[in-house]
């Protein structure tokens, strides 16, 4: 299969895929019309992406089963228009985790200590230890973190380390002002040995806030988390308390943010932005980053070889996954729910043509299929076909199905 690779990736990944036999394009410049033209042209089934955005008129454009998103968040792609063209959309959670938490640290680590001002004062030929030498430091300071998977997961785990007590709040647990029980702690993907790392809840965004020093946010980019930091969240933050966003930057209101900077003394690390470049390199002209509270990253959160090699490695793991055995890993557009309400069970002789009479008379009678299975029993003599419908099916329809002689037994069960 022919697969495109339309952004940075790493060697490592290109090699492995193209040892597993596939016809691999690697075009890391493309975007927008140049993209879907590539996309066109080349036929390929496959699309790796990973901040470049893939747009509907893309996913029209050729031949794509699968896009996959060499990274963690997929508000870049238009998930619903390829959820109705039957395309599957991948990503690769949890794969640069590690790396998001080492820049959350550093940016707070680098914001206590004021180490961006230090260095360029220094560079600019003036020595102020005056000024520097009155940092507050990080032991017992309460850390909040929004959010509760792969990326927060790893904050907890380093926030042992400076002794700072952990306050963590999701939607998940909303309305919780208790400890996390031993069984969410393991849900969450804490081992044995990091149960002791397991924290109070906090009921409420709110409440996270008003009850943290420094307020983490490791969120996906939602409906409901947009602008999840608006005026509200960042009045409650304590004066001179800390802001991280390594996640994205349409959860945190800029406008609000910038005046809460200005007149209450915040200090912010931003990885992330309202309107990031969709180039690698260029001019960046946004005022929140110029505000002297706030120290800036270029959304580098993600961008470690470590993490790099660990996403192209599951990359590789779904393409491979999808090519040999038509199952894709990490799929998050199928649907939640299954729209059926029935499932059909058919026991028949395993012979040509006895699903294709049952299909049929389904057809006749409008009756949707959402899901189908059929397993077949030692000698192939017999099979089971489970056939999922968006309907009952009714006693008429049982009767004609069963005067059919390869049909050895019905069965209907309510959904
Ligand atoms: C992610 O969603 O995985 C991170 O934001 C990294 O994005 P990037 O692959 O564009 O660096």
């Amino acid at each position: 299969m022919r697969m495109l690779v339309a952004d940075a990736f790493e060697e490592s990944g290109l090699t492995a895929l193209k040892a597993a036999g596939l016809d691999v394009l690697y075009q890391p410049d493309l975007k927008d019309a140049s993209l879907a033209e590539a996309i066109r042209e080349s036929g390929a089934g496959v699309l790796v992406v990973r901040s470049t955005k893939v747009t509907e008129a893309m996913l029209d454009a050729g031949r794509l089963a699968l896009v996959v998103r060499a990274g963690a968040g997929y508000n870049t792609i238009d998930v619903a228009a390829a959820s109705a063209r039957g395309i599957y959309v991948s990503n690769c959670p949890g794969k640069n985790a590690i790396a998001v938490a080492e820049l959350a640290f550093a940016l707070l680590l680098a914001i206590d200590r004021r180490v961006a001002d230090n260095v360029a004062d220094l560079r600019a030929g003036k020595w102020n230890k005056k000024l520097y030498g009155k940092a507050s430091g990080l032991a017992g300071k309460t850390l909040g973190v929004a959010g509760a998977g792969a990326i927060a997961r790893e904050v907890i785990g380093r926030a042992r380390a400076f002794d700072m007590p952990v306050l963590l709040w999701s939607r998940r647990f909303d309305g919780r002002d208790d400890m996390l029980t031993n069984e969410e702690c393991t849900a969450l993907g804490f081992g044995e040995g990091e149960r002791d790392l397991c924290v109070r809840l906090a009921p409420s965004m709110l409440e996270l806030a008003a009850r943290s020093d420094v307020l983490s946010l490791h969120l996906a980019l939602t409906p409901d988390t947009r602008q999840i930091v608006g005026p509200a969240v960042l009045a409650r933050l304590k004066p001179g308390a800390i802001l991280l966003n390594t996640a994205r930057g349409e959860l945190i209101d800029h406008a609000a943010l910038t005046e809460a900077v200005r007149t209450r003394g915040l200090r912010v690390g931003l990885d992330v932005f309202e309107h990031e470049p969709d180039i690698a390199a260029g001019d960046f002209h946004d005022p929140v980053a110029q505000l002297p509270g706030v120290y800036g990253t270029h959304h580098i959160g993600a961008s470690t070889s470590q993490a790099q090699e660990a996403i192209a490695a599951e990359t590789v793991r779904i393409v491979r996954a999808f090519t040999e055995t038509g199952r894709v890993p990490n799929v998050v557009n199928l649907a939640r729910r299954t729209p059926a309400t029935h499932m059909l069970v058919v026991r028949h002789r395993d012979r040509p043509g006895v699903l294709a009479h049952v299909f049929d008379h389904l057809r006749a009678r409008s009756l949707n299929v959402q899901e189908t299975e059929n397993i077949v029993f030692e000698g192939a003599l017999a099979a089971v076909a489970r056939i999922n419908l968006d309907k009952a099916p009714d006693a008429a329809l049982l009767e004609q199905l069963r005067a059919y002689a390869d049909v050895l037994d019905l069965q209907v069960v309510p959904l």
